[in-house]
């Protein structure tokens, strides 16, 4: 389902787009350095809306000069929730090599293969490849809940004993590192079949393998924020990273894949007509980028926001509904399986708001197939020519005023009731509105539905374990035990 706005009865005259792209090198050069540097993307996008008084504009965005020979930077930038839905629409936009922008990592990365992701929809292949990964995502529906529940209590392990034993006045525990062992693990178990204690080498070193490449193909296009800001421009955005470093570590999880996920490579093959070689690139790209990399960004800023001091309130509220669901759903013997999370409607609803404030892929882009008007709200319409790449900012257009009251405050409960369904066809993070459905035919998060299930299934998890908890950042600060409640006292 695609998102309504209310619409003028007569439409406005197409408008040309606000904005220039400065004079060469040195416009690019500017845009970026604003990127990266002087204001950050946030600040990058919204000081260039206000000055043009536009929510449709055009900008730089980088990677841009010297090195990226072939790049070009220039887009039309589309920061409200009206407009962007044009970026869903695959009669508009071709999206073949703009997942990350107008910067394309070498093939390399992924052992020569144009994996789907990077496919338009025009292309045969892309069907063939999206079908597959909605198979194995179907497939993966067995195990998925039981194989991440257990991930999950391993890495609450690790943590609670790394705040046991911490010896600062101000006790905590980082959770990053344990969190992508879990993802990783129940990722591999769950999606591929291929359980990395089998491996000594990708069981101890998969997630860090991961890590490198992931970061390789987009630190280009990445404010990192861990060196000094010139030394990062000159070092890191200034030319394409090399894949060779990460080739050894990409060749042991390919063989990794090869070895024990050898029934989803069999499906690819004879169920998808995808051959062996494809399968296994695609097949890591999907789990490594996809998936990997998607719930690395995700589940922190989830745990982050809900684990925030002061937000007691919140988190009474979704332990006493994970609770009070758990014990109603006596027959699974309590166990937050996909089942139960539907039911958690205050646990979704604040999964969804994460979603909403801090999308994990916060831009999306696409290239025009033709010249057509883009609709922004009001009926006011741009002039959009054919080969123009269209980049789309999730963090405004997903608070945009027009749509969202209190638009830049984080609440909970905002998609609960009638009132808030409605508001879930303005919730973007998958590529396309959340009453959407992933298809061959769009470009839609394949795992629409199982990444938000994931997230409730988290949250479930930890007021299953807990009474309370915080966090400062990316660590827990305090882990409260759930009390056990004590036997009822027995008659004398
Ligand atoms: C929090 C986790 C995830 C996030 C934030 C996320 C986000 C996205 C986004 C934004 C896109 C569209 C990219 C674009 O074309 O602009 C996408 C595509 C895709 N995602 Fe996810 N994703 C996540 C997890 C997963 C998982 C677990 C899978 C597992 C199968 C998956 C499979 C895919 C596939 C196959 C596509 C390509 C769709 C196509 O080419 O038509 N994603 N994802």
């Amino acid at each position: 389902m695609t998102p309504s706005f209310p619409q003028p009865a007569t439409a406005a005259a197409a408008r040309p787009i606000p904005g220039s792209y400065g004079p060469p090198l040195l416009g690019p050069l500017r845009d970026r350095l604003d990127y990266f540097w002087f204001q950050g993307p946030e600040e990058f996008f919204r000081r260039r809306a206000m000055e043009h008084k536009s929510t449709v504009f055009r900008a730089n965005i980088p990677p841009t000069f010297p090195f990226f020979v072939g790049v070009d930077p220039r887009v039309v930038a589309v920061v409200d929730a009206a407009a962007f839905t044009a970026l869903f629409d695959p009669s508009l936009v071709d999206k073949g090599d703009v997942l990350i922008g107008p910067y394309v990592p070498s093939l390399s990365f992924t052992g020569g293969t144009r994996v789907g992701v990077y496919l338009d929809t025009d292309d045969p292949l892309h069907a063939q490849t999206k079908s597959f990964s909605i198979d194995l995502l179907r497939r993966a529906a067995r195990n998925w809940a039981a194989e991440f529940r257990a991930a999950v209590e391993d890495m609450l392990v690790v943590v609670e004993s790394d705040l046991d034993n911490s010896t600062s006045d101000s006790p905590s525990a980082n959770y990053i590192i344990p969190l992508q062992n879990c993802i990783f693990r129940f990722l591999c178990k769950a999606l591929v079949g291929a359980d990395p204690a089998a491996e000594g080498i990708v069981d101890r070193f998969g997630v860090y393998i991961l890590d490198v490449w992931l970061g390789l193909q987009l630190v280009p296009t990445q404010k990192v924020g861990v060196i000094p800001q010139p030394l990062e421009e000159l070092l890191l955005h200034s030319f394409p990273l090399p894949s060779f470093v990460v080739k050894p570590g990409y060749d042991i999880l390919y063989r990794f894949v090869e070895k024990h996920g050898a029934d989803a490579v069999s499906v690819a093959e004879k169920e998808h007509g995808i051959s062996r070689e494809d399968a296994i690139n695609n097949i890591l790209f999907v789990l490594g980028f996809n998936a990997f990399g998607g719930f690395s960004v995700f589940l922190p800023f989830l745990i982050m926001e809900i684990g925030k001091p002061g937000r007691d309130g919140l988190r009474r509220r979704l332990r006493d509904e994970v609770r009070r669901v758990l014990t109603n759903s006596g027959g699974n013997s309590g166990e937050a399986g996909f089942a139960a999370v539907r039911e958690m409607a205050m646990v979704r609803s604040t999964v969804y708001e994460v979603l909403r404030m801090q999308p994990p892929v916060p831009l999306q882009f696409g290239r025009a197939r033709r010249s057509f008007a883009l609709r922004s709200h009001g009926g006011v319409n741009y002039e959009v020519e054919k080969g123009e790449l269209l980049c789309g900012y999730q963090p405004m257009a997903m608070r945009d005023p027009a749509v969202f009251d209190r638009p830049d405050e984080f609440l909970p409960e905002r998609f609960l009731g009638d009132d808030g369904e409605k508001l879930l066809q303005f919730v973007y993070w998958s590529n396309g509105p959340e009453t959407g459905e992933p298809s061959p035919g769009n470009k839609q998060c394949a795992a629409k539905e199982v990444v938000v299930a994931t997230a409730c299934m988290l949250v479930a998890e930890l007021f299953r374990r807990y009474d309370d908890f915080e966090c400062d950042g990316t660590s827990f600060t305090k882990l409260e035990k759930k009390e056990l409640t004590p036997p009822s006292p027995s008659p004398s």
